[in-house]
């Protein structure tokens, strides 16, 4: 089944489509990539976007309308996709949408909100989109997060050693092959804040880590920074831009003096090194396999390296998955299983009571035509 997976994560810099055929062979779940087409949100609706998210408040229209825009956006690129990847001939859309709010509170997740309305993608590509694929986990007892973390344990199971996955998009969340999965903290969000805030909005990341390689870690920020209770949370735990944006770092800031912008961006990339490498210690990993645009920022590479030694760092590209397409795979896969009536969550990896098959269903120009399917479903992921 050709599938292609819609994936924009909280850093809203690109809707990701990733197509990927799709097909269970006895117990296992064979994915041949497609490929990916990526496509950054118009400046308009980046900076609409970006005035409704938290801390900020909104209203119900600024919602409505961003829901639309959103869903047109994510069409667009889906009938991209269909066409370049799939000649046109994709059978399903799963849609991720836009994260927009993550209501953590308590250490529990109550409530999630992905804007991005699928009924345009099911318009303008005549098929069944799966959608809204978070709340279900939630409802049952789960953090709707990470969700990714059942094809990374797929994928993992094998492969030799104790390897983890690890994607640095906004945040950072790991899956260990024992089932456990969480977000570690800020993985680029407080990178791209600080880049942001230092520019007047002219850079939205720090690009090739340019602006960190320039600066020094500043240890009193970084020990200001690493005291946020989050981090010594026991997992399952989940968390967002509600907690990790400009005014998180204007705290720590404050009573640390006036620093150069690059040492508080060497100090903030850091700050995800040493938060994401505790957190591959503590699952006791003989390697990381990462993926996620923080692939793409050598000193924070470089970082992770040198925090973690004796642990082989790895990007998904060398075991053949893009990095940078590796969500919107994920996604595409959770699509193909709620179609096949299969559970794609792992309930010690979200803190769910129980499994649950994902998603709510917007039919397509020839209504929805699941292939059935149901049991136990697939045990590993080979790549084909
Ligand atoms: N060339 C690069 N140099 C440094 N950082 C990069 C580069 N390309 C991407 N990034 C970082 O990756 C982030 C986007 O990663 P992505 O995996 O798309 O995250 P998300 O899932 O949150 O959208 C950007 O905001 C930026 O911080
Ligand atoms: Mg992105």
């Amino acid at each position: 089944m050709r599938v292609i997976g819609l994936m924009s994560g909280t850093s809203y810099d690109a809707i990701d489509a990733g197509a990927a055929d799709l097909r269970l062979v006895g117990d296992s779940l064979v994915v041949e990539p497609l490929g990916l087409v990526s496509e950054a949100y118009d400046e308009p609706l980046r900076e609409a976007l970006a005035a409704a998210l938290p801390p900020a408040t909104t209203s119900m229209e600024a919602v409505c309308r961003l829901d639309t825009l959103i869903g047109r956006a994510f069409a667009a690129t889906a009938v991209r996709a269909d066409r370049e990847l799939c000649a046109g001939r994709a059978e399903l859309i799963a849609s991720h949408g836009q994260t927009v709010y993550h209501w953590a509170e308590d250490g529990r997740v109550h409530g999630t909100l992905q804007l991005g309305q699928p009924a345009w993608i099911a318009e303008a590509t005549g098929l069944p989109v799966v959608a809204d694929f978070r709340p279900r986990d939630i409802a049952a007892g789960g953090q709707g997060a990470p969700l990714v973390s059942l094809v990374d344990l797929l994928w993992l199971r094998g492969l030799p050693g104790r390897p983890v996955a690890l994607n640095v998009g906004g945040i950072a969340n790991l899956t260990a092959p024992d089932g456990t999965a969480f977000d570690t903290g800020p993985g680029c969000a407080l990178i791209d804040a600080a880049a942001r805030g230092f520019s007047g909005g002219r850079l939205t990341y720090d690009a090739e880590g340019a602006l960190a390689a320039r600066g020094t870690v500043h240890e009193p920020l970084l020990r200001r920074l690493l005291e946020e209770p989050y981090y010594a949370l026991p997992a399952p735990k989940t968390t967002g831009k509600e907690l990790f944006h400009l005014g998180h770092l204007r705290d720590a800031l404050s009573g640390v003096g006036t620093l150069p912008a690059e040492d508080v961006i060497a100090t903030l990339t850091m700050l995800t090194a040493r938060t994401v490498a505790d957190a591959v210690r503590a699952v006791g990993a003989t390697e990381v396999i990462a993926s996620g645009g923080g692939t793409r920022n050598p000193v924070l590479m470089r970082m992770l390296e040198q925090q973690l030694p004796g642990v082989v760092l790895r990007t998904s590209d060398e075991l053949g998955l893009p990095s940078a397409a590796k969500e919107a795979y994920a996604f595409a896969v959770l699509g193909f299983l709620t179609a096949h009536g299969l559970p794609g969550t792992v309930p010690t990896a979200t803190g769910a009571r129980h499994r649950s098959m994902l998603g709510s269903i917007t039919p397509g120009r020839d209504g929805v035509r699941l292939p059935g399917g149901g049991g136990e479903g697939p045990v590993r992921l080979v790549l084909g």
